[in-house]
């Protein structure tokens, strides 16, 4: 009788443990779908401003060839730009291109070769590298302008956006030069760095 009533109990328990284990198991799968959901559902209602834009200016080229390093055995001060180019989700872009011309340091383009003129690919994390020198400021017209880089950024066959980016604590920086487009600079090793990422409007986002 004894042994009888131990079995009863075993098997009670062990019905027990195992309807607790089968239904807390459940319940952490449903809340890790849950979890995953919503971070899903927050990764596509994630929204990033459109970068502003700037004018084209009077020194575009064309033609620009792909480059790794600009202003190769130019004079001037070396500067690194990295960045991220991104759609209004935040989402990184591919092979997006940036097309990039800039004076060089004393303030002058050059507008017969592709000297400091060219065209970098983003990476499959949307990160792009712009080794070049940092450019001078230049008088155009009646105006100063700060030193700046030119910069056209897009996807094959999607909308570009033209733009300029700035250096902090230019002297020549005045109300024209929109804010969100001046960088902050530091120094390593004689070498100046600076970060910026991009957002462009890009309809591929949509598709997906
Ligand atoms: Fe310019």
């Amino acid at each position: 009788m004894k042994n009888n009533n131990f079995l009863i109990i075993f098997g009670l328990v062990a019905i027990i443990s195992f309807t607790i284990t089968f239904y807390s198991t459940t319940a952490f799968a449903q809340s890790t779908n849950q979890t995953s959901t919503l971070q899903s559902q927050q990764q596509q209602n994630s929204f990033c401003k459109l970068t502003e834009s700037d004018m084209l200016g009077p020194f575009y080229k064309e033609g620009a060839p792909f480059k790794e390093r600009f202003g190769e055995g130019v004079e001037g001060e070396r500067l690194i730009i990295t960045g991220k180019v991104m759609d209004t989700r935040c989402q990184p872009i591919q092979d997006a291109i940036l097309d990039v011309w800039q004076a060089n340091s004393t303030g002058e383009y050059d507008n017969n070769g592709f000297t400091l003129r060219g065209k970098i690919k983003t990476n499959s994390d949307g990160t792009y590298l712009i080794d070049t020198i940092l450019p001078k400021e230049y008088v155009a017209g009646d105006i100063n302008r700060p030193g700046h880089i030119h910069l056209k950024v897009g996807a094959p066959n999607q909308p570009i956006l033209t733009t300029q980016l700035y250096f902090e604590g230019d002297p020549y920086l005045t109300d024209r030069e929109d804010k969100s487009l001046v960088m902050k600079v530091t120094d390593e090793n004689g070498t100046k760095k600076a970060n910026f990422d991009f957002i462009i409007e890009h309809y591929d986002q949509y598709e997906k």
